[in-house]
């Protein structure tokens, strides 16, 4: 009797300092699925780290059979990983990766092949155009073959642009010259015709680098290469989601005759301390408590805001739902977002849809309704339409 009072101490105390190893078990499916809400609408995906692909958790990994249909690898297929070395390839984690999703009748959207960051040292280190030029046409050649047709899509090439929608300086660039965008696609194409290849970067809905990402996708084209779609990642701050250029932009990028993605949607909800937008990977400040202001938990007030700038984009993505193709959240929750350490290392962010006990947030419920409501709506304007012919 004794014993077991003791027993439930411990354990309520576990509980509640978020001990993520007896979390209270995930139950939403009665509320209703983001994968079945959305159905017919656009793909709904998650981005999944290494302890996901290895299923370590039992209840993390319902949650995430029950809500998506696709996931990405947060890193297990970029080059640092999966290219160690000049004539070494590591592909245990990404085989892993492919069987897990076959097992769960999940897609799986390949991130990514080119990118400056997170590359591996000795790519880093190199200095002669020849030499970066081997790399990059083994690296696609090898990589994008091995998964033909296993994967859904790769993002064939990540952040390529600088802000002004010019190109970014990157070591491909100085080496390669600005054609390597396009010949990275046609590489890609040739290596793996069988999945879809798409362009990737933040703030692409912005005026300027909208444009240049508008310039680079009509440059392949005109090349006669293959291009399926383009990624706007989508991490944004409560305090400023622009739904105006975002709207612009998946009209914009839909004329051009491909398919829009929203790949790595979170909303920060803390102070960014440069006060710049997007997900510069380089930028860091040091860590201030000023910066941390909810370790203790996340106010009402704040909350909502999230709860609101879910419930608006999803709106949009509702009502250009001919246009998007997938939408991509980048964590399955709150504990796990790379947020809770970019651009400052140890915060506690609530940037996803279900908090760290893998509960459903007011927002999860709230896109669930629009969604509801929406269909409500459609039925009668059609029942209308049908009355008023
Ligand atoms: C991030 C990962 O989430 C982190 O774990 C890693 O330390 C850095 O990269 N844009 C991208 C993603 O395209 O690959 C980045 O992912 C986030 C910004």
């Amino acid at each position: 009797m004794r014993d077991s009072f003791i027993l439930t101490g411990i354990l309520s105390i576990l509980l509640s300092t978020g001990c993520t190893s007896f979390r209270s078990p995930y139950e939403p499916k009665q509320t209703g699925s983001l994968k079945g809400t959305f159905k017919g609408d656009f793909t709904i995906g998650t981005a999944i780290n290494t302890d996901q692909i290895r299923e370590k958790d039992a209840t993390g990994g319902k949650l995430i059979t029950d809500n998506f249909d696709a996931v990405t690898p947060e890193n297990i297929m970029k080059a640092e990983v999966i290219h160690p070395e000049w004539d070494r390839y590591d592909f245990s984690l990404s085989d892993k990766l492919v069987a897990y999703a076959q097992k769960n009748n999940l897609k799986v959207n390949g991130h990514t092949l080119i990118w400056h960051s997170q590359l591996p040292s000795f790519v880093r280190r190199m200095k002669d155009a020849d030499s970066v030029r081997q790399y990059f046409t083994n690296h696609i050649k090898t990589v994008a073959s091995r998964y033909d047709g296993k994967l859904e899509s790769w993002d064939v090439v990540n952040e390529a642009l600088e802000e002004d929608g010019s190109m970014r300086r990157s070591i491909f660039l100085e080496k390669l010259g600005d054609n390597f965008v396009v010949e990275a696609f046609r590489l890609a194409r040739q290596a793996s015709p069988n999945t879809k290849l798409y362009y990737n970067d933040y703030n692409i809905e912005e005026p300027a680098k909208r444009a240049g990402a508008i310039r680079l996708i009509k440059k392949i084209q005109d090349a006669g290469v293959h291009i399926d779609g383009v990624g706007i990642q989508g991490h944004w701050n409560v305090n400023y989601i622009p739904l105006k250029h975002i709207e612009d932009a998946i009209i914009e990028f839909a004329v051009l005759g491909i398919d829009v993605a929203f790949t790595e949607l979170d909303l920060s909800v803390l102070p960014n301390p440069r006060n710049t937008i997007g997900a510069d990977v380089d930028q860091n400040a040091e860590y201030d408590a000023k910066l941390n202001p909810y370790t203790g938990g996340l106010p009402d007030s704040v909350q909502k805001k999230l709860t609101v700038g879910y419930e608006s984009l999803f709106r949009l993505f509702m009502k250009h739902s001919d246009k998007i193709g997938r939408v991509t959240l980048w964590g399955v929750h709150d504990g796990q977002s790379w947020l809770n350490n970019w651009p400052v290392m140890g915060r506690t962010n609530y940037p996803l849809l279900f908090d760290r006990q893998l509960k459903p947030k007011p927002a999860f419920y709230k896109i669930i309704k629009i969604k509801e409501n929406y269909s409500v709506n459609n039925q009668s304007h059609q029942k209308n339409a049908r009355i008023n012919q």
